[in-house]
């Protein structure tokens, strides 16, 4: 199959949509959307997300000011207030308010839990490192809130309950989870079984 090289960029389709929350110094609850999300350790839980630190972000202010933050976990029927909390911003609105959406403080940091959300990880601040235009902020997860319609018996998620939002960078666009595909650690297993 023929290559063709592109332009240089980060690829990053695709990522889930989360909305990182937390209070400013005049303990106003501040939120944007972020599409550059990871899990980033087991052992503690740790999650990195990464804001534009060139350009003042609100809530990437309120957060190093805090030292804490909440991400949620919109699903798709929310797609539209998801994506108005990332076109618009806390110096001009209130985002939270405007989205009909109202926050409860997270319980083991100071910061803002959006109610709305079926997920929600609460974060302390515990590593930052700006790479290029962006701050990796890496938050220890002390605690998660789940809907309990999006688990099962064994308190585990369900993701087509959570029903997450795929954005897809390069077409700059919105996209659900397709089905299952395999059971993972399986099949790799067998086949390295089976090459022995
Ligand atoms: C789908 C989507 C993903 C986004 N991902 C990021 C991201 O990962 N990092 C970032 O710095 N900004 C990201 N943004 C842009 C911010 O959410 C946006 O600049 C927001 O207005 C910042 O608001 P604030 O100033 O109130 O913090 C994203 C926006 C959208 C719509």
């Amino acid at each position: 199959m023929a290559k063709k090289e592109l332009k240089l960029r980060a690829v990053v389709a695709p990522t889930q949509t989360v909305v990182a929350s937390a209070y400013d110094e005049e303990g106003k609850a501040q939120a944007c959307t972020l599409a550059f999300y990871m899990v980033s350790s087991h052992v503690p839980p740790c999650v990195t997300i990464a804001i534009n630190a060139t350009q003042k972000r609100k809530t990437l202010q309120a957060l190093l000011y805090s030292k804490a933050f909440v991400l949620g976990f919109p699903s798709v029927e929310q797609v539209r207030e998801a994506d108005y909390l990332g076109v618009e911003t806390g110096y001009n609105a209130d985002k939270l308010k405007n989205a009909g959406f109202s926050t409860s403080d997270a319980v083991t940091v100071h910061a803002p839990i959006v109610d709305e959300f079926a997920l929600s990880l609460e974060c302390e601040v515990v590593h930052t490192v700006t790479v290029g235009s962006h701050m990796q902020v890496t938050g220890e997860v002390k605690r998660i809130l789940a809907d309990e319609r999006i688990l099962n018996e064994k308190g585990k998620i369900l993701l087509d309950k959570l029903q997450p939002i795929i954005y897809d960078e390069e077409q700059f666009r919105y996209l659900s989870l397709g089905g299952k595909v395999a059971d993972a650690f399986r099949l790799g297993a067998e086949m390295k079984k089976s090459l022995e």
